[in-house]
């Protein structure tokens, strides 16, 4: 009997199998506002058992990359209303990725009047790409004033209301990847001196602040967190206490009580090993739902399932390339390639035309 095609209980809401689609940032949403062909791409997906959408900023300043969505404005909401609706009417359940990219942004991505903050005035290495100018050296951001953590929050909280309003089942905090929420955790991007910074227990204040925050807005069975330990990217290099802040944050989330916790793994995208110990030890720690994602095929993913090392798997570029990817799966059919050179460009090609099998 297979595990992956059967029915999951993620809190109260009943998912129609255990595959979820990955949070993957498709950069459509023109003036960053959800539209009508973002919900053509994930209606064709939602024989899924939970759809983690892009990362979708709750702020204006979050807003680092051209063409992400946001959820602060109406006009977003009323555009994820109409997504979570296609969604729902093919059976998936869905929640928004919550995406600040703090640092990892440029002024010319920004809308009006948003600014880059960051927990330090510490640039990324590397270059961010803009519509306006292509390829820019990441710029030095701000470092965050106690008013602005505080009023970021406060951001959140109501970016966590508006996805319900909005009709969808709950949100995931991106605290991986070097956004916002890790750029906090670790210490190469958090130089405070403050109660945010130094140890791990001030590192990690503001994201339990804000992970407490929304479960206050909109209650836990709705609020998911990804996590990236041993992760580099966005120029997150690997330091000594890893494995020990990432043991804290494990314990520390459980205790409040969050739906899940989503691990990041890219070593097959190349990035170094995410050693299955820290995997174990979320499995340990955390007594609600573990998504492990990275990387799986079918097989992979029903071991997995069956060896009790996660409740969900979440699948990234399978899911782009293959909107019946849980029936071809289910059939061992062949299954499309991803087109990378069309992964972020705007419009249908490489979005909404990925074949389906014939029935
Ligand atoms: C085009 C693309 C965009 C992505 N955007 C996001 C994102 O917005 N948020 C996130 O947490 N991860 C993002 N990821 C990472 C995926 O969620 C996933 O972790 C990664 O693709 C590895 O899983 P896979 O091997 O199943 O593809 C993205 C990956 C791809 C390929």
């Amino acid at each position: 009997m297979s595990i992956l095609y059967s029915k999951y209980a993620l809190g109260p809401l009943t998912l129609q199998n255990h595959l979820a689609m990955a949070p993957m940032t498709r950069n459509r949403a023109t003036d960053n506002i959800p539209n009508v062909l973002m919900a053509e791409y994930y209606a064709q997906r939602a024989t899924a058992g939970l759809i983690i959408t892009e990362g979708t900023s709750p702020s204006p300043n979050g807003l680092g990359y051209p063409r992400i969505p946001g959820i602060s404005s109406p006009a977003q909401v009323e555009g994820w209303r109409r997504i979570a609706d296609a969604v729902h009417a093919g059976g998936a359940k869905m929640f928004v990725q919550l995406m600040h990219c703090g640092r990892i942004a440029h002024p010319l991505n920004l809308p009006a009047g948003a600014r880059m903050l960051a927990p330090s005035a510490v640039a990324a290495a590397g270059e961010m790409y803009t519509d306006a100018e292509g390829l820019k050296p990441h710029p030095v951001p701000q470092a965050m004033t106690a008013a602005e953590i505080r009023s970021t929050i406060a951001e959140y909280a109501q970016a966590a209301k508006n996805a319900v309003t909005a009709g969808l089942d709950g949100i995931e905090l991106h605290s991986a990847n070097g956004y916002l929420l890790e750029q906090f955790i670790r210490p190469n991007t958090n130089q405070r001196t403050d109660s945010y910074g130094g140890p791990i227990e001030n590192r990690a204040r503001f994201v339990l602040e804000v992970a407490e925050a929304v479960m206050d807005a909109i209650g836990k069975d709705k609020v998911g967190i990804r996590l990236s330990p041993f992760g580099v990217f966005n120029d997150m290099p690997l330091y000594d206490t890893m494995e020990a802040d990432y043991t804290y944050l494990a314990q520390q989330l459980n205790a409040r009580g969050l739906v899940y916790i989503h691990l990041v793994d890219h070593s097959p995208m190349g990035a170094p090993p995410v050693p299955d110990a820290i995997k174990a030890t979320f499995r340990k720690l955390f007594k609600r739902t573990l998504i492990l994602s990275g990387g799986y095929d079918a097989e992979r993913a029903e071991s997995d399932l069956a060896a009790g090392r996660c409740d969900l798997i979440a699948v990234g570029r399978p899911f782009l390339a293959n909107p019946d990817l849980v029936d071809r799966w289910r059939t061992s059919a062949a299954v499309n390639a991803p087109d990378m050179s069309t992964f972020y460009t705007p419009g249908p090609k490489g979005y909404t035309d990925y074949p389906a099998l014939k029935k």
